[in-house]
């Protein structure tokens, strides 16, 4: 089974909309005709107009960093799904680990938001990861088989081909520290174990998942050439264009 990989920024609470701007006319040249690899950008809320404005017509998708599982409501500060679809955007992450940290998202707000994200035709990438008390104390594979039946309560093999999942082990987040290639497909083996396990051998074999954490342009190659690892989710080395650009060209 083959699944084209996708390389992905989330630019977190970075760059304002001249930011931005300047990031996509400089990257959109150094990845035209780039076709390997999916390519999406997840910038704050409030520059999806401008940056998906800028990537029109190109090879680079736009999404947005968290969005709510309501339609509509009085729920200040968020952002729903018809917005997001409105202006255009097309994918989101879901369940990220800062959201979970800073904004007690749990397993089953992660699982509306997925509902929600399928229902309206967005792909959306569930994040899920162990923080470092969690490993060292060998709780992950643990931690991951009960974020990934959490985020996947009642969704069925049907509705599932769109989903992606990221791996960011908490601990590699912001840190430099890197899963070793090895540790990171480890845990990308249990999390397709464990996918297989809830919606059957053939979704989990062409379920896409990512890693995350660190990665950066010297330690891609060996993240992507392990064979569960089918794409990355990148903060820190996404907010330059030849950074990324390098990322994408593993
Ligand atoms: P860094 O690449 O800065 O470690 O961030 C990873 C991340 O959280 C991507 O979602």
């Amino acid at each position: 089974m083959s699944r084209k990989a996708l390389i992905a920024a989330n630019w977190k609470m970075y760059k304002t909309p001249v930011e931005a701007n300047v990031f996509v006319d400089a990257f959109l040249p150094l990845v035209a005709g780039h076709t390997r690899d999916e390519i999406a950008l997840f910038p704050s809320p409030v520059l999806l107009p401008t940056v998906i404005g800028a990537a029109k017509g190109s090879n680079v998708a736009v999404g947005c960093q968290n969005i709510h599982f309501a339609e509509e409501g009085a729920y200040t500060g968020e952002t729903s799904i018809g917005q997001l679809i409105a202006v255009g955007g097309t994918h989101t992450l879901i369940g990220h680990s800062e959201r979970r940290q800073y904004f007690a998202e749990t397993d089953e707000i992660v699982n509306k938001k997925l509902h929600t994200a399928l229902k309206h035709g967005v792909v959306p990438i569930v994040c899920i990861g162990e923080v470092l008390e969690e490993r060292e104390a060998g709780k992950t594979a643990s931690v991951l088989k009960t974020q990934v039946t959490g985020a996947f309560a009642g969704i069925t093999p049907e509705a599932a081909a769109p989903i992606v999942i990221a791996y960011e082990p908490v601990w590699a987040i912001g840190t430099g520290k890197t899963a070793t290639p090895e540790i990171a497909e480890d845990a990308h083996k249990v999390i397709r174990a464990e996918v297989a396990k809830l919606l059957g051998a053939d979704v989990a074999a062409a379920m896409r998942i990512l890693y995350g954490g660190s990665v950066k342009p010297d330690n891609v190659t060996s993240l992507m050439a392990q064979p569960d690892i089918d794409g990355a989710l990148v903060g820190g080395a996404s907010l330059k264009p030849d950074s990324f650009e390098k990322i994408v060209k593993y």
